[in-house]
């Protein structure tokens, strides 16, 4: 049994991490500030006597007094392409500053580390599907840098952290993952969707939906990020997690339309910085790892839709 400490554990993956984590049988420390997470994520967990929420920021993580663990995952960061634009200084400071603290913290700890970095590390790649090796196509100044350019900067400060103290820090790069316990008002494609789906029946595509995303379900991700923290012999590793199937925006839309029962698509122009194309390479996955996503685009929808529809108690389709 270890002690693990989930930074983000009270949002989206890092609740399901948390989960995953703990019916392993080990104690996890969830530290959040609940900025886009919700506590209702770990609601079920409460009673847990292997769990203990701390609610704090990881920008002032020497003030908490954590106790020593011996596995950090670090996923504190808000990552909605919404938040992009109204929380961008929190951001970019939460991933460089915050994950400085947790790299810090970790060094003290003794404690092997997972980094949870991100396909938008490639920016808009003119490389498909992107390996590990490709070193991205971002924007520097653009409305997406303050998430991309800092999830960057993090690898860099883990890479750092690798050389300077022995630290051992592996990288996921995350693909978009979608399930249950999204926010409703995430701004991320499968959430927005849905939730028009249900809400007024209008989803809206931007540009003409020929655009590619490759969608992993929350549970692989999972799967994936946590085989990466417990294979032997990664420290220092970087390697993508995520979905490779590709599946064309458009595509998305009408599946979810057909899933929740109605729905028109209406389409609105491409913004800046869209990216046009999205997959992983899973090459390293499937070697290091012994990894693949498994669940199926529309089982994981299904999934998802059922979660969303609980969301709004009067939804006539209940
Ligand atoms: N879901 C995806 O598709 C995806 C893709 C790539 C990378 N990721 C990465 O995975 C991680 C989790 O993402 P998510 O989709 O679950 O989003 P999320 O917003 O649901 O989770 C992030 C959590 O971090 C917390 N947080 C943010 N800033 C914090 C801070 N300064 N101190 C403490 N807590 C803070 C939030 O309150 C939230 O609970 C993020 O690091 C994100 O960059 C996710």
């Amino acid at each position: 049994m270890t002690t693990t400490l989930v930074t983000g554990g009270g949002g989206f993956v890092g609740s399901h991490l948390c989960d995953s984590v703990l019916s392993d049988g080990h104690e996890v420390i969830a530290l959040d500030n609940f900025g886009s997470g919700d506590r209702a994520n770990v609601a079920h967990l409460r009673e847990e006597t292997d769990f203990t929420l701390v609610s704090g920021d990881v920008r002032d993580l020497p003030d908490l007094d954590l106790p020593v663990v011996e596995r950090v995952y670090h996923l504190a960061s808000r990552a909605s392409p919404a938040d992009f634009v109204t929380h961008a200084i929190d951001i970019a400071l939460t991933n460089s500053e915050g994950t400085r603290h947790v790299l810090d913290y970790a060094v003290e700890a003794d404690a092997r580390v997972v980094y949870a970095s991100t396909s938008e590390v490639y920016g808009d790649p003119e490389v498909h599907p992107q390996p590990e090796s490709y070193n991205g196509n971002v924007n520097i100044r653009g409305s997406r840098a303050c998430y991309d350019e800092s999830k960057r900067f993090g690898e860099t400060l883990a890479v750092a952290y690798g050389r300077r103290h022995g630290l051992d820090v592996r990288t996921a790069r995350i693909f978009n993952t979608y399930g249950p316990r999204m926010r409703l008002n995430d701004g991320r494609v499968i959430p927005n969707f849905v939730t028009q789906a249900i809400e007024n029946g209008e989803i809206t595509v931007y540009g003409d939906g020929s655009q590619t995303r490759s969608f992993a379900y929350v549970e692989d991700t999972v799967g994936g990020i946590r085989a990466l923290m417990e294979t032997e012999g990664l420290a220092g590793e970087v390697v993508n997690i995520g979905q490779d199937i590709e599946t064309t925006i458009g595509d998305v839309a009408d599946l979810i339309c057909e899933l929740v029962g109605g729905g028109e698509i209406v389409t609105q122009p491409l913004p800046k910085d869209d990216p046009s194309r999205r997959r992983p390479d899973l090459t390293r996955a499937r070697q290091l790892l012994d990894w693949r996503p498994t669940i199926p685009l529309e089982d994981g929808l299904e999934r998802t839709i059922e979660y969303f529809r609980g969301q709004y108690p009067e939804d006539p389709n209940r």
